[in-house]
């Protein structure tokens, strides 16, 4: 798990975090004082009951969305205190998100999809082909480029969109929901692919899932109920089989 030395300070830390949603007697409490910490390096699946929480506190570490009450660190930084340009820019430089829906933009290749997370951060469109074609090949989609979304399959446009969120290298992957519109070989594969992005690129994984099967990859599970933090266990997370096994053989 993590490498840092005794007392550092996780990547992610929140504290006693709330969120309300509205005001008067319209004010909904979407999370009720949730703390949390992140060490660099883990694979967390976060479970629970749909309306417990989940989507929100993910916004709220993807910075999409911000807190009523509490604290955020991200790597000792208050989140917080940030002003919305600084935390566009950690959501640029740290961060990568991938949606249950895949949010591909309709008319655009692969590729460019692919490269739209560096035009943001003003990559040359020599390094954008670069990195883009990259990313692709990684997530198995090695000459799919020139395709639009609707050329591909479900799980060929998550991994699109898992290209995408990985274009920039960030520290962290903030998946919510990615397998919920997939069956359940098309999950298999994206949870591999996940799996392997944590073990062999060391990236952080925070994963919404409702599916038990999927949590299995995960070493940490995270329980939501009614906005706060119910139970938090490790786990021996299943075994994937190395990435080129899994890659083979994409059809469907
Ligand atoms: N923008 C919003 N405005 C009002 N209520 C919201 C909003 N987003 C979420 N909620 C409510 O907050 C609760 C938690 O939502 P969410 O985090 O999406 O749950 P989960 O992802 O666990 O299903 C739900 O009751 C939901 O209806
Ligand atoms: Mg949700």
């Amino acid at each position: 798990m993590s490498t840092d030395a005794p007392g550092a300070a996780p990547l992610i830390r929140l504290r006693g975090v709330t969120k309300t949603y509205g005001s008067g007697n319209t004010a909904f409490q979407a999370l009720r004082g949730v703390d949390m910490d992140v060490q660099a390096g883990e694979f967390v699946a976060v479970m629970g009951p749909s309306g417990s929480g989940k989507s929100t506190v993910m916004n709220i570490l993807g910075c999409l969305d911000t807190l009523s009450a509490g604290s955020y660190r991200f790597r000792d930084v208050a989140v917080e205190a940030l002003d919305r340009n600084q935390r566009a820019r950690l959501r640029r430089h740290y961060l990568g998100f991938v949606f249950q829906g895949f949010n591909l933009l309709g008319r655009t290749s692969a590729q460019e999809n692919v490269e739209l997370p560096l035009l943001y951060r003003g990559a040359s469109a020599a390094e954008r082909h670069r990195a883009a074609r990259e990313a692709l090949a990684q997530v198995g989609l090695d000459g799919w480029g020139h395709h639009t979304p609707a050329e591909l399959s479900g799980g060929q446009q998550q991994r699109v969109a898992i290209a995408r969120a990985i274009v920039t290298q960030p520290q962290v992957l903030l998946a919510d929901e990615p397998t919920g519109n997939l069956d359940t070989q098309r999950s298999r594969e994206i949870m591999d692919l996940i799996a392997t992005l944590n073990r062999e690129r060391g990236i952080t994984v925070l994963m919404v899932t409702h599916e038990p099967d999927m949590a299995a990859y995960a070493r940490r599970v995270v329980r939501f109920v009614d906005g706060r933090v119910d139970s938090d266990r490790l786990q021996e997370p299943v075994m994937s089989p190395p990435v080129e096994s899994t890659l083979a053989g994409e059809g469907g």
